[in-house]
Parts: C-alpha cells; structure tokens; sequence
C-alpha cells in the first residue's frame, strides 16, 4: 500500500530548482601571478584550457563549508524561505573542510539550523557530485520526503595544490567557489527535473586522483612508493613520513587520459538523457557543462551540433571548480538572463573516478 503510494506521488510529483545562487571570494588569482611559484605562463594556460583567471578563498577565514553557507543563504533567501523551512541537505566537494566528519554538518551548524537537526548527506562524486546530488534529491522529492531540500556544491581547492612546477599540470585549472540551489516538489508535469542519468566506472580511479590521506597502506601502488606500514601497532597511520617527503600529499591527474575519456562521455551522457525524454539536441535551450576546460566543452558543442548560444561556459573567470561548477555556472546564466522560464536546461559532468551524468531540466 505504501509503495503505491509513493510511486502515484512520484508520477504526480516533479523536482524544481526554485532558486540558484553562488558565491565566490574576492580574491582573483591570474595566470601571470602563478608564473612567480611554477614554470607556467599566462599562453600556456589560455591556449590549453581557457582560463585567464581564478579565484582563491581567504585561508585564515574561510572554508568549503563557509563558502557554501554563503551561497546557500543567498539561494535560501531567492527561493523565499526562511533557513528552518530547509529538510534536507546535500553537500558535495572533494576539498572538505575535515577528512570526517563531512561539510554537510558544518553547513548545518554555519547556517545556524542545528536545533531543527535535519538530515545532512555528504556526496564524494568530484565534478560529478553537483550532478549525483541533484538525482538524488530528485528521488527524496518525488516520493514526497522532503519539500526544501538545499543542495550545495563548493571547493576550496586553494588549499590542496602543489605550488611548484612539478604539480603545474593540476594547479593551474584548479579554483575555490560555491553553488546552491534549493529544490522544491511541483505539480506541474510539464517542468521540472525531467530525467537523471549518473555513471562510473572505477579502472583509472588512480588517474585523477588525491590518493592520501587514505587507509590504502599502498596496496593498489606499491608498498615501496608509499611506504610501509609502522608494524610496532596493530594498525596504521593516515600519512607517513614518505609521502610527505615524496611530495605525495596533493591530487594527480593523468590529464590526456581524462581529456580523452571526457570528450567521448560527455556527448553519450548527454545523448543518453535525450533519449530518455525524446528531445533532440537542437531542442536544448542552454547546456552547462561541468568546467572543466574550453576545449572539452568546445569538443562537446560540435559532436552535438549546438550552436554558440547554446553552451554556457564562464571557466574563463573561475578555473575548474569541480562540484561547484556546474551551480556557479547555472547561477551566473540565470542572473545573465540565459535561462528563462520553460527553457530546456542540460547539465552535465565528467570527473575524477572516472564518474559522469547528466540531467534535463525543464525551468
Ligand atoms: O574536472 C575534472 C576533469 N579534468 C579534466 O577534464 C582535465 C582534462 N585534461 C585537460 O584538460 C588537459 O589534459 C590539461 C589541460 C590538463 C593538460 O593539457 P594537455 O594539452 O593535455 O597537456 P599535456 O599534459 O599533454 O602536457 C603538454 C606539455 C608537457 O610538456 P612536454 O612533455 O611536452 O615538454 C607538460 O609538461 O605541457 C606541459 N605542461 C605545462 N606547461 C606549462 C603541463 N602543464 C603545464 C603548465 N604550464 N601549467
């Protein structure tokens, strides 16, 4: 009787975005600034992934869970409701304030909402996160769970990055931001979350990667590379001696490899979602992909054949944000006045995992 219950309230119910907002700290870091700490330059950068610029968050006063507050209050306010009408959250990043517990409850507790204890999830899916996050609340919407369920997505990559030239090939994409978005149940079964469509696939989890901290103990890379574990305890410890000395302790990305893979998952992932809904390619309104570079995004528009207008990209000012980028990117189409009412709206990501998805979104 229950089940039947919840999936009538499933077919009746739609997810909306109500509101959309971001926040982004002052700080603007170039790409000329960069060339005192690495052997990298302003052309270099342009040329290979369209960044001119990006911004860098106050590290005595900041964090992923503060930029998100932020953002969330705006979002919050936007969509009319008070912070105690929120009943879920949904956080995700892969720069966390803490290795545990997650941003979910920090949010919670920077927002000032810890009497109402709503639930609070963390979602660990890298640029795809945004993505997971939203099929998810999708899900605890349509089956009638939750009414204002904020979901966030921010990074505070700053402080993770190897500043010198050896790790120049990760550090110069990389920048801090937050998105949030409040998502609210509709009768209306012409708009709305229309489909989500969310993949992994493990084999090069190593290739785009922040592999320590981790309880690995160097069983998938090599106990020689890692070190061993201390065999004076029972147990282990989180980061040994070797890594910090190996340099070991910042993120690694085989980029060709992610390029290559991005540029076919991308255009799938989204062709997927058409399907699913019947639409073609030229029926979609605005495609925000996840920002991860401009020639990927640029790879995507023509295997689909969209035009120019058709592809929102702001990676230029932001660097890639990760699970922040696809809300920061929405937020600032939305304010721009390229996503109207009714419009059909394509987000989709690819990242580290290797994990993708997509969404279409009736506004
Ligand atoms: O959001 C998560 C998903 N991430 C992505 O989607 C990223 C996907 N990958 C990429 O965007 C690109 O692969 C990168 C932008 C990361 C790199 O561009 P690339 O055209 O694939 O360059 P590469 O890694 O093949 O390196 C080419 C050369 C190398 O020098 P040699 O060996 O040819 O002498 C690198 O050492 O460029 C060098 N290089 C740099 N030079 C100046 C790498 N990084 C830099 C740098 N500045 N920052």
């Amino acid at each position: 009787m229950l089940y039947w219950l919840y999936n009538r309230l499933a077919l009746m119910l739609r997810t909306r975005i109500k509101s959309i907002a971001h926040y982004v700290p002052e700080q603007i870091v170039t790409n000329d600034y960069l060339t005192k700490y690495m052997d990298t330059s302003d052309e270099w950068i342009r040329e290979r992934t369209g960044i001119e610029e990006r911004r860098y968050a106050d590290k005595h006063n900041e964090t992923t869970s503060t930029m998100g507050a932020r953002a969330a209050e705006k979002a919050i306010a936007e969509a009319g409701i008070t912070k105690e009408d929120v009943d879920f959250i949904i956080f995700a990043t892969l720069s966390p304030d803490y290795y545990f517990p997650g941003c979910g409850v920090l949010l919670q507790r920077e927002l000032g909402i810890t009497e109402m204890e709503v639930g609070a999830l963390d979602i660990r899916n890298q640029c795809s996160g945004f993505v997971y996050g939203l099929s998810i609340a999708d899900k605890f919407i349509r089956t009638g769970t939750y009414k204002n369920i904020l979901l966030v997505g921010a990074e505070m990559h700053s402080m993770g990055l190897d500043f010198s030239t050896e790790g120049r090939g990760v550090t110069v994409i990389f920048g801090d931001g937050a998105g949030a978005c409040i998502l609210q149940p509709t009768e209306d079964e012409n708009r709305g979350i229309l489909t989500t469509h969310l993949h992994a696939n493990g084999t090069h989890a190593e290739e785009l990667a922040m592999i320590n901290p981790g309880s690995h103990g160097g069983y998938y890379l090599g106990k020689e590379k890692y070190g061993y574990p201390d065999e004076s305890v029972p147990g282990g410890i989180f980061v040994t001696q070797k890594m910090v000395d190996d340099n070991l302790l910042a993120g690694n990305m085989t980029g060709q490899l992610v390029f290559k893979t991005a540029v076919t998952k991308f255009p799938a992932v989204i062709k997927e979602a058409l399907k699913a809904t019947g639409y073609k390619s030229s029926d979609i309104d605005l495609l925000i992909p996840h920002q991860a570079n401009l020639r990927i995004s640029a790879f995507v528009q023509k295997r689909l054949e969209l035009r120019d207008d058709q592809v929102f990209s702001n990676i230029q000012k932001y660097g890639n944000t990760t699970a922040a980028s696809i809300p920061i990117a929405m937020s600032e189409a939305f304010e721009q006045g390229k996503i109207k009412d009714r419009d059909l709206i394509c987000i989709a990501a690819f990242g580290s995992g290797f994990t993708w998805g997509s969404a279409l979104i009736r506004w």
